[in-house]
Formats: C-alpha cells, sequence, structure tokens
C-alpha cells in the first residue's frame, strides 16, 4: 500500500486542509493530559508551514454528540499548538461558519488556523455532503487535501473521507500517517519469523478480527489481560470473580483447536497476580490499591470474591521464552490492570524484555499506548525499538486487515518500477508504469 505524501507535491502558496487526530485526553480542569497526538502532528504542520503552504487545520475532541459544548473546545488544543510551534494559531469560533470563512479567506504562507471541533456539528460523523463541500470551499477552495488522522481513519466521516469529493487537487498523507501505514503495515505484510503477537485487554470479543488475520501469519500468540480468563475458562480452569466473556467461551475454544491443528502455540498464563475485589465492587485504581493481594496457580484455582489482575513471575518467564527468540512482535492490550500500580508489572516487564531485544515490535495504541507511556515514565526515556501506533480503533481494525477508509480514499502513489530483466539479450531495463491498485495490506 503506497500513498502519495505531502513530500510528493508543490505546496507553495495552496490552501492546505489537514485533518489532524487532536482528540488527547483532558484533566478534570480541561487542560491536556497528554500531547502525544499533537506532538506526533507537528512535524506534518512544521514541513506545511516551511513549504509555504495555508494551513487548516481541523480535528475532533471528545464525543460532544453533535452540539457545541464547551468542555470539548478545541481551546487548549489550540493553546498548546501555538506553543510548540512557535506560531500564532488562529482558532475559529465556529467549524464551517462566518468566523471559519473569515481567518481561512486571510490566510498567508506558513500562517495556521484551527476549526473548531468538527463534531460540534451533527454532519461530520453524518459525513453529510453539504457539510463535506462547506468544509472543501473555505479561503475560496482548499487546494490540498491532508490526512494526517491515523488515530480516527477507521472512521467514514465528512472530513475523513466525504471531503475528498469535494477537493479538486491532492489528497495525500501527512507524515504521521505514512509512518503508520509504514510500521503496521510492515508486521502485515512480511514479518520476519519468529512472529509473535501478544494480545491483552479486557475482551476477547474486541480481539476476534485480529486474531483471524494474524492466525495464519504468526508462529504464536501470548495471551494476557482480563482476555486470558475467558480462555482459561475454556480450558475448564477456575477463574474465581475474574472478569470473562461467557458468550465467547466456544470461541476460545475454537480459537485453541484451530491454534493446535494449525501448529500455532498459545500462551496462557499460569499463574496470576490475584486481588481481593469481589465482581459486586466497582474495580477502581483505588479499590484495587487498598485490597488484599497474592500470587497463585492457576492450575490450583482462583478462589471466589477474588480476581486476577495481572499475570505473574512464572507467566512471565514463559513469555520471556517466546519473545526474546521472536523477529516480529504485534502487541495489542495491556496484560493487566495497569490502571493500578501493583497491575502494571507484566506489561512493564513484557515491555522491558522487547525492548532489550532486536525484534520489529509495534503496539497498537488505546489503552496499550497509554499503558507503554506509564512504563516509559517510570522508565524515565523512551522506547527507542518500539513503535507505538497513535489510533486505538484504528489500529485494531488496521490488524484486523480493514480497509480504512481515511486512507483507502488518499491518491495512490504512481510508483515509476524499474523492472530489471534478467533474461533480457540487452541486459537493459524496462520502465513499468504501476497503478497501485493495493490500499490496505491483502
Ligand atoms: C480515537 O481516540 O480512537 C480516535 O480519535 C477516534 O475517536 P472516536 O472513537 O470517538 O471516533
Amino acid at each position: 500500500m503506497e500513498k502519495n505524501t505531502v513530500k510528493d507535491i508543490d505546496l507553495k502558496g495552496k490552501l492546505v486542509f489537514v485533518r489532524c487526530d487532536f482528540n488527547v485526553p483532558l484533566k478534570e480542569d480541561g487542560s491536556i493530559a497528554d500531547t502525544t497526538r499533537i506532538d506526533s502532528a507537528l512535524p506534518t504542520i512544521q514541513y506545511l508551514q516551511a513549504q509555504g503552504a495555508k494551513v487548516i487545520l481541523a480535528s475532533h475532541l471528545g464525543r460532544p454528540k453533535g452540539e457545541f459544548k464547551e468542555e470539548f473546545s478545541m481551546k487548549p488544543v489550540a493553546k498548546s499548538l501555538s506553543e510548540k510551534l512557535n506560531s500564532d494559531v488562529k482558532l475559529s469560533q465556529d467549524v464551517t461558519g462566518p468566523s471559519a470563512r473569515a481567518i481561512a479567506e486571510e490566510l498567508k504562507e506558513g500562517e495556521i488556523e484551527l476549526l473548531e471541533n468538527l463534531r460540534f456539528d451533527p454532519r461530520e460523523e453524518a459525513n453529510d455532503a453539504e457539510f463535506c463541500q462547506e468544509l472543501a470551499h473555505l479561503g475560496g477552495g482548499v487546494e490540498v487535501y491532508v490526512n494526517d488522522a491515523f488515530g480516527t481513519a477507521h472512521r467514514a466521516h465528512s472530513s475523513t473521507e466525504g471531503i475528498t469529493k469535494y477537493v479538486e487537487g491532492d489528497k495525500v498523507a501527512g507524515l504521521l500517517m505514512q509512518k503508520e501505514i509504514e510500521n503496521l503495515g510492515a508486521v502485515l505484510e512480511n514479518p520476519e519469523k519468529p512472529f509473535v503477537a501478544i494480545l491483552g485487554g479486557a475482551k476477547v470479543s474486541d480481539k476476534i478480527g485480529v486474531i483471524e488475520n494474524l492466525m495464519n501469519k504468526v508462529n504464536t500468540i501470548v495471551i494476557g489481560g482480563a482476555m486470558a480468563n475467558t480462555f482459561l475458562k475454556a480450558k475448564g480452569y477456575e477463574i474465581g470473580d475474574s472478569k470473562y466473556e461467557q458468550e465467547k467461551v466456544e470461541q476460545a475454544k475454537e480459537i485453541m483447536k484451530k491454534a493446535f491443528d494449525t501448529g500455532i502455540e498459545i500462551v496462557l498464563p499460569t499463574d496470576g497476580h490475584i486481588v481481593k475485589v469481589s465482581l459486586d465492587e466497582k474495580l477502581t485504581p483505588e479499590t484495587v490499591e487498598n485490597a488484599e493481594d497474592k500470587t497463585v496457580i492457576v492450575e490450583a484455582g482462583i478462589p471466589a470474591g477474588w480476581q486476577m489482575l495481572d499475570v505473574g513471575e512464572q507467566t512471565l518467564d514463559n513469555f520471556y521464552e517466546v519473545i526474546t527468540k521472536a523477529k516480529t512482535i504485534v502487541w495489542n492490550g495491556p496484560l493487566g490492570y495497569t490502571e493500578a500500580q501493583k497491575c502494571l508489572k507484566g506489561t512493564k516487564t513484557v515491555a522491558n524484555i522487547i525492548s532489550n531485544t532486536k525484534a520489529k515490535c509495534v503496539v497498537g495504541g488505546g489503552d496499550s499506548g497509554a499503558a507503554m507511556k506509564k512504563v516509559e515514565k517510570e522508565n524515565g526515556e523512551p522506547f527507542e525499538n518500539i513503535y507505538i501506533s497513535t489510533g486505538g480503533g484504528a489500529s485494531l481494525e488496521f490488524l484486523e486487515g480493514k480497509q480504512l477508509p481515511g486512507i483507502a480514499c488518499l491518491d495512490n502513489k504512481q510508483a515509476e518500477r524499474e523492472v530489471t530483466t534478467s533474461n533480457s539479450a540487452t541486459g537493459g531495463k524496462v520502465q513499468a508504469n504501476k497503478q497501485e491498485q493495493s490500499q490496505i495490506v491483502d
């Protein structure tokens, strides 16, 4: 899958609409809790500025459900961007109304407008043709469309997909989008073996699509997090008050059978860090931190009134054996209840094991991304060799092998390939122009 990027086109003096994913977590006081998604968008914005483009940035923030809600205003994003870019980022008071239009019309080369939250208008999520046209006609007509919002590429919304029907000029990937496609695509396309998938998080149901798509590619699937409980239940173990999905137990059995039949190893927890919190109690970091805890061997059974909230030492030794042999690793979902410090160990240990290998490792965003950030903070340094995607749902759908509408609508690269004809009498080269048809890894 090769898409044209901002680097492939002329941007000088052009009015460029850039869809970013500035859907950042906010603190209670309204300030930004984690600026990763803003930081990740900076290279594209700075590149556009340096090329002399007139830049309109647009994003959603939260789920305001089609109406103006002050707590979802892009104000904190505009402030953060202005500081980080050392430029005046002009925030419009509406999405496509008089304020947005006036700022867009006045933009000069290198200047930046940020539209108010796209989801303040119900037509954004409806992929409404009229709204798409309003976005495309800002400033007298958008000349280039850039999608840098990988995190929202699985949504076919006005700003991520529909708008491209009304922009006559280039429709290209931003630098973050390109990086995401390259990193996630590499593990699916030609993974060096052994290829290990590490799956965690709450639900098996969220990961079925990924398991199915990876089943014929990986050598080993390592399972942790609450989703492991469904597999342990399927194996007949007593799991106490641990959360699991009753309706997925049969599917878990089928997955294990299919894996066995096809020679794929599934590594489940053999011991667990259990915490005395019953299913009736609300699971919060505080309840967990204050509750009694211990380690048990899974085969011995987890007692009633206790939940497994992290993997144990023996399990980590088993994971170590597999992970240190891997050449490619894809990881989606934390291995424990990482919101509580005392249940971060499994995820932290595995992350640190991976960081000491030479494997190519890609981590899907969302909860796993947040857990990895927590580990990086504890370690005091970022992981050099682990790629952490900015996409949550988007990275999951990508790993499921689905076409993401926000990527499919971008211009394919017109690849001029040199095909060396080894049996040619002249030994010469044949130039072949090839329109890349494939948009997502097959
Ligand atoms: C995300 O945070 O995963 C993206 O920004 C998409 O947000 P959404 O799930 O509200 O569409």
